[in-house]
């Protein structure tokens, strides 16, 4: 299975760059002026990421926990106002000890009385390789039970800066019992 997923990759669909290896990223005020003057000398290039995303709910060490209900949360079909704050491993492959080159950080709730929808507000936070130190905000709608999700990039920091593009989902393995879940995304993302 390892073999079949690809490493978080890079991937420069547009012509070829001669760009500088970023050793950290100068998050200086100065340093972000200088870049948004550079921006028009700047060519967007597509980025695709691929990585599996850990949403552990059960056991000793959940990485996303239930902070958040209202009385009536328990008793409507779509968990309604039901809110989690995560802290969730990305990892190469769907295995738990894959490698992690990353986590997403944010809060998922449910939003839709309806059906069942989540409203997601999250970062990726990679700490690898040359995304190391870079983040990409999430902000959409998580139709969990759907095959695949859309959810927006709406944004970026480091290689990321003014990001914007989208992200799918799609679970791979979901425990009914303890509700634990592994979700695989693909990444398309517009940076400079
Ligand atoms: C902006 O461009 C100038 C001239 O090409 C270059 O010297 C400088 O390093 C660039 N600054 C940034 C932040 O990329
Ligand atoms: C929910 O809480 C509100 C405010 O405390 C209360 O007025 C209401 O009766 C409660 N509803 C239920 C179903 O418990
Ligand atoms: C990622 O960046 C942090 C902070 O600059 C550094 O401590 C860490 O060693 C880096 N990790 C990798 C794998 O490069
Ligand atoms: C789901 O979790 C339960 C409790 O840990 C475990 O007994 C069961 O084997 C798990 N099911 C799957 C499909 O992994």
């Amino acid at each position: 299975m390892e073999k079949l997923c690809m490493m978080l990759m890079l991937m420069l669909c547009s012509a070829v760059m001669a760009m500088p290896v970023v050793l950290g990223i100068d998050e200086s005020p100065k340093a972000v002026e200088e870049w948004f003057q550079n921006l028009s000398h700047r060519k967007e290039k597509l980025t695709k990421l691929h990585f599996y995303f850990h949403d552990i709910v059960s056991g000793k060490n959940p990485t996303a926990i239930h902070v958040a209900q209202a009385n009536t949360t328990f008793t409507s079909p779509t968990l309604f106002g039901l809110v989690n704050m995560m802290d969730d491993a990305l990892t190469v492959g769907p295995e738990p000890d894959s490698k992690i080159v990353g986590r997403a950080q944010g809060i998922y709730g449910s939003a839709c009385l309806e059906d069942f929808g989540l409203l997601m507000t999250l970062n990726f936070v990679f700490t690898e390789g040359k995304h190391n130190g870079s983040t990409l905000s999430v902000l959409g709608r998580n139709s969990a039970f759907h095959e695949y999700r859309e959810m927006p990039i709406v944004g970026g920091s480091g290689v990321f800066r003014v990001a914007r593009g989208v992200a799918t989902a799609k679970t791979i393995w979901f425990n009914l019992t303890t509700g634990d879940a592994v979700v695989e995304y693909q990444v398309m993302v517009l940076h400079y």
